[in-house]
């Protein structure tokens, strides 16, 4: 099946503009399709294992370059091709590979805006990495799929519930992974409290809390003055900058939701069941497009646009009767947050500073310390002996270029032959937040539905995320 962009943007236009169907609550609706009847459920699948991982990146950009050094490092990788429409991004690539890791002598694309499609064309290729602006990814992971090979791609899967949906569908009529960036959920204190939930120290789980509350704007200097050297690069983005014009509601929720996603065992246990979503005006966007717009003419079609507002909060209830708050903002000068709240009838986590309560007082640092070293998962210990042999994990110094157990993990087990631990469900599910909190932002935060991409399969689902490693763990860092 091939996508077709227009037909999915009308399709969600049509379910915006009249569609809505009537469950029987007098505030909630149901606007977009579902459920369907699931053809093949991905969720515990395990596809035939690789010994080598052969991979082509698409789209070089400041998360995509890390993707490259990522994966690189990782034993049984083998990177076959770089795409990316400017030429410098996929030649200061090569360039890396070829001074720090020869062995990967990867093919450059750097023609023109559809060469993407010629790697995916590729026969020998077996996992696409997807690293390009929002707006394409559905597009190019259907795409990747339907060309027999397995994708990673950075969040979200797709900007609509119609592109979301068809990621889903494509994936289980081809039987090729999905997997979405779930930044670190394999690691660092999100192991470790995954573990606790698991042990029942939280008790039964009732409510968590994840945000993306990231300062994009404050810094002139880092996020809007334009690099003449690198095509007029701009810190916050030339097309996110855009994504922001257009949409109101919680656009990346996928950094917070991960993690309490699994906690929550949601696809597996529990499934969410609707939500509502509110966000506050713009105070900080309009004027400082008037501000850089002094600065540099570029900016000067953005003022007096429309942004998105500041903070938007998104409630969501699951069937077990749980509830999730997520936030969004980046554009108020404030410290960033993420994963921050998991809260059960035993006891709570709250993040920055980290503490941990089992009655109505924090307990001390000590306690906190004890507890978390007692509680941290054989994935964590393995992935850091990984990290002692192989001398240190490889960075060209960027944020992103430091292996994490995520990667580690996605590898190791497509190579062993082991279902993901992140599957397209998850993606899917992270993803469509995004359209739903600007259909109900647009309607004063009316109730609506969270479609089931599992298609009624998580009620019998077997738990994801095996955080002690019973099978796998091979693979090592290089
Ligand atoms: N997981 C994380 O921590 C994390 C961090 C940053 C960004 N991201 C995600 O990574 C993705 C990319 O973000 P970024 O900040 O790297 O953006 P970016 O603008 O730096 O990179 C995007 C790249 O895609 C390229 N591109 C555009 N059209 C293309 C096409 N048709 N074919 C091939 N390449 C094309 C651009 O030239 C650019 O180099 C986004 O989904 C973003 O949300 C994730």
């Amino acid at each position: 099946m091939k996508i077709n962009r227009k037909e999915f943007l009308k399709l969600t236009g049509l379910a915006g503009m009249g569609m809505i169907f009537n469950t029987g609550h007098a505030n909630q609706r149901t606007p977009f399709r579902g459920p369907n009847i699931q053809k093949f459920n991905m969720h515990g699948y395990a596809a035939p294992k690789l010994d080598t991982v052969r991979m082509g990146f698409i789209g070089i950009g400041g998360r995509g370059s890390g993707n490259v050094v990522r994966y690189a490092s990782i034993e049984g990788v083998e990177i076959k091709a770089l795409c990316d429409p400017v030429a410098q991004r996929v030649n200061s690539s090569v360039e890396f590979l070829k001074n720090e890791l020869p062995w990967h002598n990867p093919d450059s694309y750097t023609g023109g805006k559809d060469d993407w499609k010629r790697v995916c064309e590729r026969e020998d290729i077996d996992l696409i990495c997807i690293g390009t602006p929002w707006d394409l990814h559905a597009e190019q992971c259907v795409y990747a799929m339907e060309h027999d090979k397995h994708v990673y791609v950075d969040l979200p899967v797709g900007v609509t519930v119609e592109e979301c949906w068809q990621v889903v569908e494509t994936s289980d009529k081809t039987r090729k992974h999905v997997y979405m960036d779930c930044v670190n959920c394999h690691g660092g204190i999100a192991a470790v409290l995954l573990n606790m939930v698991r042990q029942g120290f939280f008790g039964d789980i009732i409510h968590a809390e994840g945000h993306y509350i990231h300062d994009r704007v404050s810094n002139t200097g880092s996020r809007w003055v334009r690099d003449p050297e690198n095509n007029f690069f701009f810190g916050y983005r030339p097309w996110r900058l855009q994504e922001n014009v257009n949409r109101n509601g919680n656009l990346y929720p996928g950094h917070g939701l991960a993690p309490l996603s699994q906690m929550m065992d949601l696809n597996y246990g529990d499934q969410m069941d609707y939500m509502v979503s509110v966000s506050s005006n713009d105070f900080t966007m309009s004027d400082k497009m008037r501000e850089i717009a002094e600065m540099d003419d570029y900016y000067k079609p953005y003022v007096g646009l429309k942004f998105r507002g500041n903070m938007n909060t998104t409630i969501i209830r699951t069937h077990k009767g749980r509830t999730i708050m997520l936030q969004h903002d980046i554009s108020s000068p404030r410290p960033g947050h993420r994963f921050d709240l998991i809260s059960g009838n035993k006891g709570i986590y709250r993040a920055r500073p980290d503490r941990l309560a089992t009655s109505e007082q924090w307990l001390s640092q000590e306690e906190f310390n004890s507890i978390t070293e007692e509680y941290t998962p054989e994935i964590t210990r393995i992935f850091n002996e990984k990290v002692r042999k192989a001398g240190n994990r490889r960075t060209t110094g960027g944020a992103y270029s430091r292996v994490s157990p995520s990667d580690w993990r996605l590898i190791d087990s497509l190579r062993n032959g082991l279902p993901l631990e992140v599957d397209v469900y998850d993606g899917a599910l992270w993803s469509v937040i995004s359209p739903l909190s600007e259909w109900s932002v647009s309607r004063e935060g009316t109730s609506v539905k969270v479609p089931d991409f599992t298609c009624g399969a998580w009620k019998t689902n077997k738990r994801g995320m095996d955080i002690s490693i019973r099978e796998g763990g091979t693979t090592n860092l290089v």
